[in-house]
């Protein structure tokens, strides 16, 4: 049997995704981070070598329990499986943490490969507390909601995500991760100001932070391929969808998307959704929402969703779907476009962290006014232990250092 204590509390310190090639560099040397973090899906089956690693590290390192599937956000009713599963976790492993997306990744039955952005109104707002309160409920404990990164605004808004976040903790007693990563590429992708953001955000909720590092769109791909505007009638992506391939999607026409290079095949129309890539949320069609290469709204159809605010291209929005910008489609076909502000971010987990990042992370932590868990989430093109230990490493001095006054 395990030896591991109740619910060891996650200390202060940062911590690094559990990756399991390290399990035996962890084990040899635990000191080097304070806790480690595991996505719950991977521990949702019974058993197996997973299972076995985890339990070998959880006899020495508290452990933050982080789901991705849980789908907060979605329309419909929680997923009463998958949150019995969340549970089963929680229960095998006692976590110090359990933490979840502001986001939803389920509509009607479709499960997306991504995280995708919700409005932010009253009956979004009815609709989270709801789930928040049930998944509180089946933990018998409070979790943690972690803002969005974000590639698109709604029109269906009618509060700010920071005012929205406050309602949800006000309403449901949970408490909050910030990713710092986060605040930064969707600051610069919508255009506020993160640091505006960090001191309006309920930092006295905040119990987990988030680092990881970003990508730039468009890197390494080929240039001048990024125009065309798909509308969404049934061409196929090379002829309709233009945009890079490697990081662009295209929308496609019943037959669903296509997985193009790197980037995501464009759920369209009633076949719902090919995953892609790192897509993002393009409403569309019936089936709501659609991943578009990498995080850019397409309204679609009948449906809507969400019109696009930034970065709006012309009456038919269209525009370069490689460099990420939406493409609504319905009547208005796509329009071929010319770029529209600076370069998309993408919160890619697949580097360090990004210089102004740690800034924006001594800035929070100054601002918190104590030490908070940290996690350096690195979940693509992972390196070896000994890089995130070191990551780690430099997220405990940057916190003593802002809490000193240093930063
Ligand atoms: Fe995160």
């Amino acid at each position: 049997m395990s030896a591991f204590a109740r619910q060891a509390a996650v200390p202060a310190r940062a911590g690094i995704g559990f990756k399991l090639p390290h399990t035996e560099a962890i084990l040899a040397a635990p000191e080097r981070v304070g806790f480690v973090e595991i996505h719950a899906e991977n521990f949702m089956s019974a058993g197996g070598p997973p299972h076995h690693m985890l339990a070998r590290v959880r006899d020495l390192l508290p452990v933050s329990l982080h789901g991705v599937g849980l789908s907060i956000g979605a329309e419909g009713p929680l997923d009463r499986a998958h949150l019995a599963r969340l549970a089963e976790v929680a229960r095998r492993y006692e976590p110090g943490l359990v933490s979840e997306h502001l986001a939803w990744s389920t509509h009607a039955g479709a499960y997306f490969n991504d995280l995708l952005p919700l409005p932010y109104n009253a009956a979004t707002l009815a609709r989270v507390v709801a789930h928040i309160d049930e998944v509180q409920e089946a933990l018998g404990r409070p979790m943690l909601l972690e803002n969005p990164s974000s590639y698109l605004a709604f029109d269906a808004s009618t509060m700010d995500e920071i005012e929205f976040i406050r309602r949800v903790v006000a309403a449901t007693g949970c408490g909050l991760i910030l990713d710092v990563n986060n605040v930064f590429v969707s600051a610069s992708n919508l255009g506020f100001s993160a640091g505006e953001y960090v001191a309006a955000f309920p930092l006295e909720a905040v119990g987990e932070i988030h680092l990881a590092g970003h990508a730039v769109d468009g890197e390494g791909a080929p240039a001048g391929s990024g125009h065309g505007g798909p509308d969404g009638l049934g061409r196929g992506a090379g002829e309709a969808g233009g945009g890079r391939v490697g990081r662009g999607g295209a929308a496609d026409g019943e037959a669903g998307g296509e997985r193009i290079g790197q980037g995501y095949g464009v759920p369209n129309g009633e076949t719902g959704s090919v995953p892609g890539g790192r897509g993002y949320g393009a409403p569309n069609g019936e089936m709501g929402s659609a991943p578009i290469g990498r995080g850019y709204g397409a309204p679609n159809g009948e449906a809507g969703g969400a019109a696009f605010r930034q970065r709006h291209n012309g009456e038919a929005g269209g525009g370069p779907i490689g460099q990420g910008y939406g493409a609504p489609n319905g009547d208005l076909h796509g329009a071929s476009g010319e770029r529209h502000g600076g370069p998309l971010l993408i919160d890619a987990h697949d580097r360090e962290v990004a210089p102004p990042v740690w800034a924006l992370y001594a800035d929070v932590v100054a601002r918190i006014g104590r030490p908070v868990p940290t996690l350096i989430e690195w979940d693509n093109a992972v390196p070896d232990f000994a890089t995130l230990a070191a990551e780690a490493a430099r997220a405990d001095r940057t916190m003593g250092e802002a809490l000193a006054g240093d930063a």
